[in-house]
């Protein structure tokens, strides 16, 4: 018979056996055999096999190499996504609910839950609405819950991206990086300056992502009027595009910055401010 001690050298519990009576290494933790005898042209051979603990520590090793692996992934993901680092821990569950972004909120669950069939149909949304409503803050939670599900998701905003174009620039490489994205989001869609230029900018930007036939979450204050209003060519194909590619959704209400900013008065500012007098 073959020297066991020897075979079983390399197993991590070597010394965790004892031979039983057929002569046959028997696991101590699980009461498994690491061997079986099995005859092959006349010889007589012990074959090694594994274990149960042996086979699950495996299993477990497997689990944690692709637990890592997911985790590298979207650390990757979250590091291409161009993404804010103000908005960065932005997640459905911090956001106040409130009787004007309630509606708001919902959609965007249903998008991120729906999130396969919207990339299948190319669903994209519009986020419009007043000055600090929530609307980058609700994108921003769009954003983090796909690049967490594993979802290439780029968020840029229009300013940045007319800043990373322009003469002697690799505007194709740009374009072409957005648009790898599963879901591209643009904030600030309407505040670029109204120059030739940067209307010819944005029409690269949203035309190139209307033939990639990939969904496109627009935020803007421009108002819903603005959008369908017709008559100048130079927006009129950029907003004929985006209504086509985005559900128009509002999130009406005052702005967040001044409420917080009152807030922030009333608690602290008040009395060091108007102190001493
Ligand atoms: N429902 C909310 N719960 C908690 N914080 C909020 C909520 N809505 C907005 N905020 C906060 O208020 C600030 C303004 O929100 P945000 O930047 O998303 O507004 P906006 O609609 O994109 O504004 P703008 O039109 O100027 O781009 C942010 O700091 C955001 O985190
Ligand atoms: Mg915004
Ligand atoms: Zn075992």
């Amino acid at each position: 018979m073959s020297d066991v001690n020897m075979n079983l050298g390399n197993s991590s519990d070597a010394q965790n056996y004892y031979i039983n009576d057929e002569g046959i290494p028997i696991c101590k933790t699980c009461g498994h055999p690491l061997r079986i005898r099995q005859k092959l042209l006349g010889k007589e051979y012990l074959l090694p096999v594994m274990c149960e603990c042996r086979r699950k520590q495996l299993e477990e090793d497997e689990k944690r190499r692709k637990e890592a692996e997911a985790r590298e992934k979207i650390e990757t993901l979250r590091r291409n996504s161009l993404m804010d680092e103000m908005f960065a821990e932005s997640r459905f569950e911090k956001v106040v609910r409130t009787t004007y972004n309630v509606k708001a909120l919902k959609i965007a669950h249903r998008y991120c839950e729906n999130i396969d069939k919207m990339i299948e149909t190319n669903q994209g949304m519009l986020f419009y609405g007043n000055v600090g409503t929530g609307k980058t803050l609700l994108a921003a939670c769009i954003a983090n819950e796909l690049l967490d599900k594993g979802y290439k998701v780029i968020m840029t905003s229009i300013i940045k991206a007319l800043d990373a174009l322009g003469y002697g620039k690799d505007n194709d490489g740009y374009i072409q990086n957005i648009n790898s994205a599963d879901v591209l989001i643009l904030d600030d869609f309407g505040a670029e300056r109204k120059t030739d230029y940067a209307y010819e900018v944005v029409y690269n930007i949203i035309d190139s992502r209307y033939r990639a036939k990939k969904p496109l979450i627009i935020t803007t204050n421009l108002p819903f009027s603005e959008l369908t209003h017709r008559g100048d060519l130079k927006t009129d194909r950029i907003y004929d595009r985006v209504l086509e590619m985005c559900y128009p959704v509002e999130i009406p209400g005052i702005s967040w910055r001044m409420m917080m900013a009152k807030e922030r008065y009333e608690k602290s500012g008040k009395t060091i401010l108007n102190g001493g007098d």
